[in-house]
């Protein structure tokens, strides 16, 4: 159970990740939140929104919509609420100002963390703090016990992709965009668009 154990193994992630935190970032983050607890869908979506703002919705996107709402985090929390959790990093007002979310899957007898949502606010962004999530992410697998760290990006976002070739992740196979989302891309564009499988092995498993 991904949010539980989480849960258990908190106090030690946030011990390990306080080392790679530099001082500007101490004026952002004060702690790490682990929920699945609906009163933070609101601000999830919102900060999930702003970071994927260009892509989504810019002058230059593909897409024809806001990233998330409320509604579908609502769902997302309700719909698997044992396998999955937002790791939040808040400041010291209670305010998130990054996350990601992550599940645990068991594949071939080995554990995976799955790292979804990567979401820096724009006025954040540049900062370092997407690194600083990929350490958490780093982290958080190996307390976990996971073997490795997989991950999607989308075919369009190749920067990314260089991103997380740069953190370790390596390329191993394509899909396409899953049906239900294929409303959120513009016509002429549906037939280009498609996801990176992307994988990272962690090292101490
Ligand atoms: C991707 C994202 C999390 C990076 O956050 P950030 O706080 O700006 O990242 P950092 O300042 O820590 O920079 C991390 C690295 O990413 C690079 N980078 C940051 N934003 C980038 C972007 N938009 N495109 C390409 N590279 C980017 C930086 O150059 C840096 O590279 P380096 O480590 O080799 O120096 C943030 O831009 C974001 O939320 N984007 C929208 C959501 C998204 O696309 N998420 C990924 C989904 S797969």
């Amino acid at each position: 159970m991904t949010q539980e154990q989480l849960q258990i193994e908190h106090d030690d992630i946030q011990h390990k990740l306080q080392a790679h935190i530099d001082n500007k970032q101490k004026e952002l983050i004060c702690k790490i939140k682990v929920t699945m607890d609906s009163k933070y869908a609101d601000e999830i979506a919102a900060v999930m929104n702003d970071a994927y703002k260009d892509d989504w919705t810019g002058p230059q996107s593909f897409k024809t919509c806001d990233r998330t709402n409320k509604e579908d985090i609502i769902n997302m929390m309700r719909s698997q609420p044992n396998n999955g959790a937002f790791v939040l990093l808040m400041d010291g007002h209670e305010r998130i100002q990054s996350l990601f979310f992550v599940d645990f899957n068991n594949v071939n007898s080995q554990r995976v963390m799955g790292l979804h949502m990567l979401s820096v606010p724009k006025k954040l962004q540049g900062r370092g703090l997407g690194s600083l999530l990929m350490t958490l992410s780093d982290i958080t697998a190996e307390t976990c016990s996971c073997s490795s760290i997989e991950l999607t990006v989308i075919s369009q976002a190749n920067l990314i992709k260089d991103m997380y070739s740069r953190k370790g992740f390596v390329e191993y196979g394509t899909k396409p965009w899953p049906e239900s989302y294929i409303s959120h891309i513009q016509d002429e564009k549906r037939s280009e668009i498609y996801f990176y499988m992307m994988r990272k092995t962690i090292k101490n498993s």
